[in-house]
């Protein structure tokens, strides 16, 4: 099973990986966790260039597809292939949100490069963490140092969010919307209801 999570910065995703992996593990599964942009060692020297140099639109797009390249044939389908759950932080839904949603790429352009990189593979299941984009910028605030994203204007976040709950609309069956602006413990129920209903 492949499982993604996406959402706005400061969402939330990463301060469920190790209960994520967890529930799985204490289910009898293997789990490989993973993120994007990264996942690989040129995948994280481009996460590197693509986080914190300026650069074009249309050249953030393309290293992100690069590096997603290298993702899937390192590390996604091996780990597939050999029975795992693989878990990853962010995959091509935060493309169709940040270069098209946020930086106004065409999703015609977008779904180019995706059906290019990986017609055949698709997430099983897609961990949206869903809140007000002021909530998560309050929580990142005090969290650490912005990277190119994180630096962008609210509206700029504003149209992220919109662009993944118009993903989540586009495919109702594998993106599963989490209220992200509630408690550690009741997203955490959440999470339980979905993944429940997964396996
Ligand atoms: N439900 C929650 N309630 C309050 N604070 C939270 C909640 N979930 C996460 N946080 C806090 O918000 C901050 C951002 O969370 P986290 O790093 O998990 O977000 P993220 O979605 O992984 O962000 P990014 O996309 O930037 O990696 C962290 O300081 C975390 O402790
Ligand atoms: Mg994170």
């Amino acid at each position: 099973m492949f499982i993604t999570l996406e959402g706005v910065d400061g969402a939330g995703k990463s301060s469920h990986l190790d209960w994520l992996k967890n529930w799985f593990e204490l289910r009898g599964h293997r789990v490989r966790m993973t993120r994007e942009p990264g996942g690989t060692p040129m995948g994280e020297k481009l996460r590197e260039l693509v986080l914190h140099d300026s650069m074009h639109p249309d050249t953030e797009a393309l290293i992100m597809f690069a590096a997603r390249r290298e993702h899937i044939e390192q590390v996604i389908r091996p780990a597939l292939a050999a029975g795992e759950v693989v878990i990853s932080d962010r995959f091509t839904d935060a493309s169709f949100a940040y270069q098209c949603g946020g930086r106004g790429l065409s999703e015609s352009r977008l779904a180019v490069l995706e059906s290019w990189v990986h017609a055949d593979l698709h997430p099983d299941a897609t961990l949206l963490f869903d809140l007000p984009t002021e909530i998560a910028a309050q929580r990142l605030a005090s969290a650490r140092e912005p990277d190119r994203f994180e630096r962008e204007k609210t509206d700029f976040h504003a149209r992220v969010r919109a662009a993944y709950l118009r993903r989540a609309e586009q495919f109702p069956q594998r993106i599963r919307v989490i209220d992200g602006s509630r408690d550690i413990e009741s997203v955490r129920l959440q999470l339980t209801s979905v993944l429940e209903s997964l396996t």
